[in-house]
């Protein structure tokens, strides 16, 4: 098992081999989580949305139609110009290529997104960002996870999607209230709420 976080270099050389890695384009299996995730939002409209790891876009313009404004982050320069390629008509997204939580923006949310990113995270980054994704949601704030579950088909991860579930369901409930939970056959959601400031 890999004990570091996994690379730009690593994501650009996925993109490099194919333009769409985990088919989202075209898959019924993402069509289908995409359309869950959508609709546990519990908002039917957030002020300002922040997507970490956007891909190629997908996802990020489903969220776009929910949010006034949507900052969306890539390590990937190659995935994230497919994104900005396909949101072009869309105003109210900006996207910026940033590594987190090595950078995380200096901004305030009311919604954070982290759809198939935290199981890339060694142990002590995911710790990190989740330090700075409590630190910059609003008190009520939501934060939806989504993460892939069978652990053993992508072994170059250094978590498996259910590790970074639990380790958000393990912050103190005074800080992130647990709203609601999925679990489909291969995939997992959880909710949360920002409680307060500490
Ligand atoms: C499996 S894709 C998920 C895409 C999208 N969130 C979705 O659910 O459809 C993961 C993306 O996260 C990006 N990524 C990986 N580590 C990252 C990090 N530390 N910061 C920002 N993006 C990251 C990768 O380059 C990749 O494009």
């Amino acid at each position: 098992m890999s004990q570091q976080s996994l690379t730009p270099e690593y994501f650009d050389s996925l993109y490099t081999a194919d333009a769409d890695p985990w088919k989202f384009e075209t898959s019924d299996y993402e069509a289908e989580k995409y359309a869950t995730t959508l609709a546990a939002l519990p908002k039917s409209r957030y002020r300002s949305a922040f997507e970490i790891g956007g891909s190629i876009g997908v996802l990020t313009e489903m969220l776009a139609e929910r949010c006034d404004s949507l900052l969306s982050v890539e390590v990937s320069e190659m995935a994230q110009q497919q994104a900005i390629s396909r949101c072009q008509a869309l105003s109210n997204i900006r996207f910026q290529l940033m590594q987190v939580p090595q950078s995380y923006p200096d901004e305030w949310f009311d919604l954070t997104v982290l759809s198939e990113v935290g199981y890339y995270w060694c142990l002590e980054d995911l710790q990190k960002a989740q330090r700075l994704m409590l630190d910059h949601l609003e008190p009520g704030g939501h934060l939806l996870l989504v993460h892939w579950t069978p652990y053993d088909d992508y072994y170059d991860n250094p978590l498996s999607g259910d590790e970074v579930h639990e380790a958000f369901l393990a912050l103190p409930s005074s800080q992130l209230k647990h709203l609601g939970s999925d679990r489909a056959e291969k995939y997992r959601l959880d909710l949360f709420e920002r409680v307060g400031i500490g």
